[in-house]
């Protein structure tokens, strides 16, 4: 197999740069070996690909063709007879790769779950009588289907055990609803508990838990930015992150995925032209970025971002929507998997749905950072607040973590252990996988759009849930099946997995 592996080592003892290189003094930055893999995707895959494409784009005009002629029965959203002359509300074309690609392979999407998202779940069954485009249920369940695809990184997701049980009792005292925001009768102590130990968890001066983790990111961001700021933000970011600073007013300019060098340049040119036409300073300058990006499998190059901030006096704005728990000596996120003093992040952002089996996200930092969300913050001020069961869920798993239950937490070895002893073992059966090798996000590559259906259904057959990701998630030609590993998964699981 060709293999043109873009890995990057960085640690203090193994430099694989020149030392007179401009790469030498990042490499002080880092504390550990960095190791990240994002193989080329062979030339013969790529053409065979982009023809399997072709193929099925011909095959879609064919079929819109015969549809259109009422050949071919039509289940799509139509114009009304009455509106003919409207401007058309459901756009052809926009609908044709959903219409004619997405619907062949829908079936794995959507799946209905029939219990708990721990290290195995059941599964409703169904069957579709129109290829894709209705499903019935049989009345059966596919009965402990392994997944591999909820971001159940700890094992917290369970409904039995001391988070649940908490949880419950929770709910006998305050019930499930809080029916305000917290700037009116919503506050309840419980989520004040829980911002002084998320403040503590994460190192910083204060904390604001909010009720859903995307609600955050687009909601917060606007109360940060303006007209005039500049938005540096990662081509990969999450959609929540691209909604909040589209919805700020700022100009966003897009650096190449986890990029240092495209990075500084955006920096640079920030610097020295300022605003477009006027060319006055800009107000602000903040840095977006997420800690593990749930696509690719990457870590954020922290350090070096953190170094590039300072220089140029930017501010940053870190996502650990995914690393939160999930990595990091004391599970605090990738602050901790570096090392770094958590003040160095100006505005960390992280959502309470992975690692801890809950809902919702925090924002914590800096006490004036905190104060001044509570006021401004649409999601302070319009939103109801969060849930009290899950206000408790998190407080008793983050105290698990933090080890303040009394207990020694054996989950974040046991989901280093499992993250390293998985990914061995796929990269062993010459799969291509990519990203950071401490990462617990492991995208194995499909590359073809008729495999992505054929491994979701192939991997169902064997009893083995996995979330498969294709166009538009990912570039054209990198489809993948996307691996959660958790803590909860026994080398047993693995295995079986691997092996399939
Ligand atoms: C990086 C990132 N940020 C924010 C969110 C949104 O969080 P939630 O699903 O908790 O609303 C997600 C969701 O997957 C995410 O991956």
């Amino acid at each position: 197999r060709s293999m043109s592996l873009i890995t990057c080592c960085y640690s203090l003892h193994i430099i694989f740069f020149p030392p007179q290189s401009h790469h030498a003094s990042r490499t002080l930055l880092y504390k550990k070996t960095f190791v990240e893999s994002f193989e080329e995707t062979p030339l013969l895959v790529a053409v065979l690909t982009y023809m399997g494409y072709g193929i099925l784009t011909i095959f879609g005009y064919l079929r819109d063709f015969l549809r259109d002629w009422k050949l071919e029965k039509c289940h799509l959203a139509r114009e009304r007879e009455e509106q003919k002359d409207f401007v058309p509300l459901y756009q052809d074309f926009e609908n044709f790769y959903t219409r004619n690609l997405y619907m062949r392979i829908r079936d794995n999407w959507n799946r209905p779950i029939r219990s708990v998202p721990g290290a195995k779940m059941d599964l409703v069954e169904r069957v579709t009588p129109d290829y894709n485009w209705t499903f019935e249920h049989t009345g059966k369940v596919l009965k402990d289907v392994i997944n591999m695809g909820s971001y159940n990184y700890l094992g917290f997701a369970e409904n039995t055990g001391t988070c649940a049980d908490t949880a419950s009792e929770c709910t006998e005292k305050y019930g499930v609803g809080v029916c305000s925001t917290r700037q009116e009768l919503g506050n309840i102590d419980k989520h004040e508990e829980l911002e002084k130990l998320a403040a503590r968890f994460l190192g910083v001066e204060s904390s604001m838990v909010f009720g859903m983790g995307f609600a955050t990111n687009s909601m917060n961001i606007p109360a940060l930015m303006e007209k005039g700021c500049l938005i540096l933000s990662d081509e990969l970011n999450h959609a929540s992150l691209v909604l909040g600073a589209r919805l700020s007013g700022a100009t966003i300019r897009v650096f190449k995925h986890n990029n240092m060098q495209s990075l500084e340049k955006l920096l640079r040119d920030a610097m020295v032209h300022g605003q477009p036409r006027t060319h006055r300073p800009w107000k602000k300058i903040l840095i977006l970025v997420e800690g593990i990006y749930s696509m690719e499998g990457s870590i954020v190059r922290l350090p070096e971002i953190i170094a590039l901030k300072k220089k140029y006096k930017a501010y940053l704005y870190l996502d650990e929507a995914h690393s939160i728990g999930a990595l990091g000596p004391r599970g605090r996120g990738v602050v901790d998997y570096f090392g770094l003093d958590p003040c160095d992040v100006d505005i960390m952002m992280g959502t309470f749905t992975k690692s801890f089996g809950a809902a919702g996200g925090y924002i914590g930092g800096k006490k004036e950072l905190v104060d001044y969300l509570r006021l401004h913050s649409h999601s302070a001020v319009y939103a109801t607040s969060m849930s009290p069961p899950i206000t408790q869920q998190i407080i008793t798993s983050m105290k698990c973590i933090m080890g303040e239950d009394g207990t020694t937490l054996g989950e974040l070895c046991q989901l280093s252990e499992n993250t390293t002893y998985f990914r061995r073992r796929l990269h062993e059966m010459g799969f291509i996988i990519y990203g950071n090798n401490d990462s617990p996000v492991v995208p194995l590559m499909l590359y073809m759009p008729a495999k992505i259906g054929a491994f979701g259904r192939e991997m169902l057959k064997r009893n083995i849930g996995t979330v498969v990701v294709g166009f538009p998630a990912t570039p054209i030609i990198e489809s993948r099946a996307r691996f959660c590993v958790s803590a909860a998964h026994t080398r047993e699981m693995l295995d079986t997995v691997s092996i399939t």
